[in-house]
């Protein structure tokens, strides 16, 4: 998987339908990106480089050697000698100076993957992959740098990461340190990405790359709604079923970059990492810094290829836990239901009613500690308000699990509301820039966290409330996004470390509580879907999508998330009418077929719904239970977009072994004197035959056809009646 040839010169990563292949040049073992893509059979392809066209190399023309460092393909681009594209690496010496040059020094192929310390990151044995440690110096720094490559058996993707050694007597700043680059000698790509706001995260976005740097990155400190870490640069001709792909994913949750250079030889520099913005990490000699992960995907074959290879590698090698091939219960959140005015008498009517329909656990939202009542106070006052939950938390859960459910509960842990006891006795535990009036958002603050007291002090409290009842399910939210980056407890010329100690932090917090609960099903939430990253997967195996959900406006979301992560991931609710977002009133149906595309559960007072609709719960948890193995392990495949045709939304789901498959196909906006539409279904094995049942449209034939027809001619969707109407199609082998 993983070869040298030495009398090259040239590493060769192979996957099964890819290859990448990186070369040493010249007496000063500058370290060239040769190639990625379609899988070579050939090891001697160092003629990509280019070094034999003008301007050479240094060693046969020292007089162009910055004409050299602004073109050759760099694996890991330094920056301040020369090349002026944009650098993956910056490094500010103790003398005040930046500029470096990395050479190879040494390598190390490994069976398996190296764990990155302190760090999530994706996994896998000496049978799934195979990885490449390169070392690198420069010398007159006084640093080595590890470039990372991990190339897996089962799935096309490649990672990446960089790890820096200060191996000199001096301390040096460390001003950024991207984590994957690609130098490119094309440009005509589209990018892609997922973009956004709170409630409308992740809508895709495809433009055209031009000249200059086109970027999305996040100074949030957390991942956001606004921006993702992910992007792709594809074929200006590429579809849903081919052209070419290559994608990057970040496996972290913080402040990021991930960009897309084209300079003036219409090269294109792809890179992703850390943002440099307020970023600055001090480095004393003989330490280390590990910057997270890259996941990259390259694919030949479209949008479906390229989401399959993600989707396969979270399923199998990020998410962890005793739920990562497990049905997760049917729960109903009371957000929605009741927002802050809730006790036990209110919660266990909806258990009540709830168990009788099937449902399988409660969890108990916002609003059950300290004195809070509204989002104004408490935050950081993680003990039970008995005024609310009269007879403690104990006996609301053990009432609870009588009735034969789960029961979950809500936290902030990483906040604390300027009123609370916690902000009253510590009020430098909050992110602040001493002496300048702290910003509110939701009229909260931060905890900082880079302080270890702090972070004792709340895992404590949220860990104790765990302890004392059998709470098996946690929501770990995120409500505001950081600002005011200062610490009390860290040096001046430390304060630029602050972003990513958060970060490190929140890991360490949640890498805790799996360990000390490691039945707990967690799932992680940030004003919605703010924090959905790769990073944050690793600790919970699912995580809230979005604050939104109307049925019709998570379609758009579902597609953009659905783009990367499994739907196993995707926290999906059924929830009232008219919807809190946006007020639209949705059939009660759609709105559970949209819900089975992720999680599944509800969000919603049970108590006072209409009668139709609380009659259809038991139905739908039926549906759920016999759909969800597909809907968790399956591949999925993207038939048409709502965002793209402005009509209908259809994605299919098909079992690993080609024997099963669901299809869902939600009508958005009904037209006048319009007929059934044909769509034409992927995945399917030609050489079977499949029955295909229409499980929610009366007057339609069950009807069987081989795999053949109905991947090339397709099936016809009775044209239903009004809007917001959807049809789920069952299809299994006969
Ligand atoms: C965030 C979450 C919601 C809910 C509220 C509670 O907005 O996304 O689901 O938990 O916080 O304050």
């Amino acid at each position: 998987m993983i070869t040298y040839s030495e009398k090259e010169r040239v590493f060769k990563l192979d996957t099964a339908n890819t290859s990448y292949i990186i070369g040493i040049v010249d007496d000063e073992n500058f370290i060239g990106h040769v190639y990625y893509g379609k899988k070579l059979k050939d090891i001697d392809v160092t003629y990509l480089l280019k070094t034999w066209e003008y301007p050479f190399v240094p060693s046969k023309n020292n007089r162009e050697r910055c004409s050299f460092y602004d073109l050759f393909p760099f694996e890991y681009p330094t920056g301040g000698m020369g090349d002026y594209r944009e650098s993956c690496f910056e490094v500010k010496t103790a003398s005040g100076h930046f500029g470096s040059m990395l050479s190879y020094v040494s390598h190390e192929i490994i069976n398996g993957k190296p764990k990155l310390e302190g760090l999530p990151a994706t996994f896998g044995n000496e049978d799934e992959c195979t990885t490449l440690k390169i070392v690198c110096e420069d010398k007159y720094i006084g640093m080595q740098v590890e470039l990372l490559y991990t190339a897996f058996n089962d799935t096309d993707v490649i990672t990446r990461s960089v790890k820096v050694i200060n191996t000199g007597k001096e301390h040096f700043y460390l001003t950024k340190v991207f984590s994957a680059c690609l130098d490119m000698d094309r440009k005509d790509f589209d990018m892609v990405s997922l973009n956004g706001s709170w409630a409308r995260e992740r809508h895709i976005q495809r433009k055209a790359l031009g000249y200059g740097i086109q970027k999305v990155s996040s100074f949030r400190g957390e991942s956001s709604h606004q921006n993702h870490p992910f992007i792709a640069l594809v074929d200006r001709n590429t579809t849903q079923e081919n052209g070419e792909i290559y994608a990057m994913n970040f496996v972290y949750s913080g402040n990021f970059c991930a960009q897309a250079e084209v300079s003036q030889f219409d090269y294109v520099r792809m890179s992703m990492g850390i943002n440099t913005q307020n970023f600055c990490w001090k480095l004393e000699s003989g330490e280390s810094f590990q910057a997270p992960e890259v996941v990259m995907v390259y694919t030949d074959k479209g949008f479906d290829s390229m989401t399959q290879n993600f989707h396969r590698l979270y399923k199998k090698h990020l998410i962890r836990g005793q739920y990562k091939n497990k049905k997760r219960p049917v729960l109903i959140n009371n957000w929605e239901a009741t927002y802050f005015d809730f006790n036990t008498k209110k919660l266990l009517s909806i258990a009540q009613e709830a168990s009788k329909l099937g449902i399988e656990m409660l969890v108990m939202d916002d609003g059950w500690f300290g004195k809070r009542s509204f989002d104004n106070c408490a935050l950081g006052d993680w003990k039970v308000n008995e005024e609310k939950i009269e007879g403690g938390l104990k006996n609301l859960v053990d009432e609870v699990n009588k009735l034969g459910m789960k029961f979950g509960i809500w936290f902030e842990p990483e906040m604390i509301s300027p009123d609370s006891d916690l902000y009253r006795a510590h009020p430098d535990w909050a992110l602040a820039i001493p002496g300048r009036p702290g910003t509110e958002s939701r009229q909260q603050f931060v905890l900082d966290l880079t302080r270890k007291e702090v972070v004792d002090c709340v895992y404590e409290q949220v860990a104790s409330i765990l302890r004392s009842a059998n709470i098996e399910y946690v929501k770990w939210d995120m409500n505001r996004q950081l600002s005011n980056i200062g610490s009390y407890g860290l040096e001046a010329d430390r304060q630029g470390e602050i972003y990513h100690r958060y970060v490190l932090a929140v890991y360490e917090m949640q890498d805790r509580l799996t360990k000390e609960f490691p039945y707990l099903l967690l799932e992680n939430c940030s004003g919605g879907g703010a924090r959905f990253d790769p990073g944050m997967l690793y600790f919970s195996p699912q995580i809230w999508c979005s604050d939104d959900t109307d049925a019709i406006e998570r379609l758009e979301i579902q597609e953009g998330t659905a783009l990367i992560y499994p739907l196993s991931t995707m926290g999906a609710h059924v929830s009232d009418c008219p919807n809190h977002a946006v007020g639209r009133v949705t059939p009660f149906e759609t709105r559970g077929i949209v819900a089975l595309a992720g999680t599944f559960g509800y969000e919603l007072d049970v108590t006072r719904i209409p009668k139709e609709d609380k009659d259809m719960i038991p139905s739908q948890i039926e549906m759920y239970h016999k759909y969800n193995d597909l809907v968790r392990e399956g591949d999925y495949y993207r038939i048409a977009s709502y965002s793209q045709n402005h009509q209908y939304d259809c994605w299919q789901i098909v079992s690993e072994d080609k024997t099963e498959s669901l299809v869902t196909f939600v009508q958005v906006m009904n037209r006048a004197n319009y007929k059934s539409r044909r769509i034409i279904l992927k995945g399917l094995d030609e050489d079977k035959k499949y029955k295909v049942v229409f499980t929610n449209v009366k007057d339609v034939e069950d009807c069987v056809y081989s795999g053949d027809t109905l991947t090339k001619a397709g099936i016809f969707i009775p044209n239903p009646w009004g809007d917001f109407k959807s049809v789920l199609i069952h299809i299994t082998e006969v």
